[in-house]
């Protein structure tokens, strides 16, 4: 018999995460990037719909499946970002295991991109490296998952020491930089292929508070309480959609503990804008919505955003979080094998086509 578990009301939860958007200062280098060096298909191109002069690039998985997505948006005029208080540290991406990693970093520097790791983070294996923005990215091997130092049926209860050969300063840095795929990898195959988000980590100045706001106004449940392994003295807490037995994929969202701090993110090229979770369907949105206000969170009304309807609210730091819906999906203006191919605009755009089109730079 399962240990009884008290059970936090968290109707409705969410699945997981849908997307994270990131501002770019190049369309042409982020395509480059992410399309032909990470191997993510264009799901999506189209403008900024609050400011149609510029590029939003959707990138994913299947079709643009919610969970796989990153967007950018394009402000070649903003001045460069930081990681800090309210803001996201890195963004990691999902790669089936180990062997795939190796492949990775070789792939990676290969094409002149320094790579840390692979790190063994005992949930998982990653390594880092920056976008051209400067947006640190981290790849994570799939498994073996949270379970591995405290029951399965009970994360996130205890405070959970990483083992010291874990910690930075313990580790033996040369061996790990030294450890490379032998042959050059020029293809991203299905074996090492991306499979979507992993999870996002971000940085707070009151990690008890915002491990109130992400249950109450996502659902989410905490699902570690750990040290950043980078930096033994900062605590590390992971939340995740957390049925009390299995952690879904591509739902995982962690904080980095800053009490105090007054570096706060901030926002430009090479940081994350804000970070989107799921929810099913329109009418939960709205219910969702309600139960936000109650919490005395303020929230935007539904935006229509054409591939998915989505509110935005922030937590106490800054962090600026969304609730898209899974539908109605990337294929309303565009057959899905043919996803990302021609510039698609909203319908009250469309009168200003030639107008936008002019605006825009072509791009591969
Ligand atoms: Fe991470
Ligand atoms: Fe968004």
């Amino acid at each position: 018999m399962t240990p009884a578990r008290p059970v936090r009301p968290a109707d409705p939860a969410t699945p997981g995460l849908h997307h994270v958007t990131l501002v770019a200062r190049d369309a042409l280098k982020t395509i480059e990037f992410y399309r032909d060096v990470l191997g993510l298909a264009v799901v999506k191109r189209t403008v900024n719909f609050d400011e149609p002069s510029s590029y939003h690039l959707y990138f994913g998985v299947d079709g643009g499946r919610p969970g796989t997505l990153l967007t950018f948006f394009e402000w070649p005029r903003v001045p460069r970002g930081g990681f800090g208080v309210g803001g996201v540290h890195h963004v990691a991406l999902s790669v089936p295991d180990r062997t795939a990693l190796l492949r990775w970093k070789r792939r990676l520097d290969d094409h002149h991109i320094h790579v840390r790791g692979p790190y063994d983070r005992g949930y998982f294996t990653s390594i880092y490296f920056v976008d051209p923005d400067g947006q640190i990215l981290e790849l994570a091997t799939e498994g073996p998952g949270y379970a591995i130092d405290e029951p399965a049926d009970r994360l996130g209860e205890q405070i959970v020491e990483p083992p010291l050969e874990r910690l930075s300063g313990h580790r033996d840095e040369d061996a790990i930089a030294a450890e490379m795929h032998p042959e050059p990898v020029r293809q991203v195959d299905a074996e090492m292929a991306i499979t979507g988000l992993h999870h996002v980590s971000g940085i707070t100045d009151d990690i008890e508070r915002a491990d109130a706001f992400l249950t109450g106004t996502l659902g989410l449940r905490r699902v570690k309480r750990t040290l950043n392994q980078d930096d033994g003295r900062t605590a590390h807490w992971f939340w995740a959609a957390y049925d009390g037995r299995e952690v879904a994929p591509a739902s995982s969202f962690s904080l980095f503990h800053w009490p105090g701090s007054d570096y706060r993110a901030r926002p430009g090229f090479g940081q994350t804008h804000h970070v989107a979770f799921r929810v099913p369907d329109r009418e939960t949105q709205l219910a969702w919505r309600e139960r936000i206000l109650e919490l005395g969170v303020p929230v935007t009304h539904v935006q229509e955003r054409k591939y998915f309807r989505s509110i935005y609210f922030r937590m106490h730091d800054g962090m600026l979080l969304e609730l898209a819906t899974d539908g109605p999906g990337f294929d309303v203006d565009e057959p899905l094998d043919r996803l990302g191919s021609a510039l698609q605009l909203p319908g009250w755009l469309e009168p200003r086509r030639a107008e936008i089109e002019r605006s825009l730079r072509a791009l591969p």
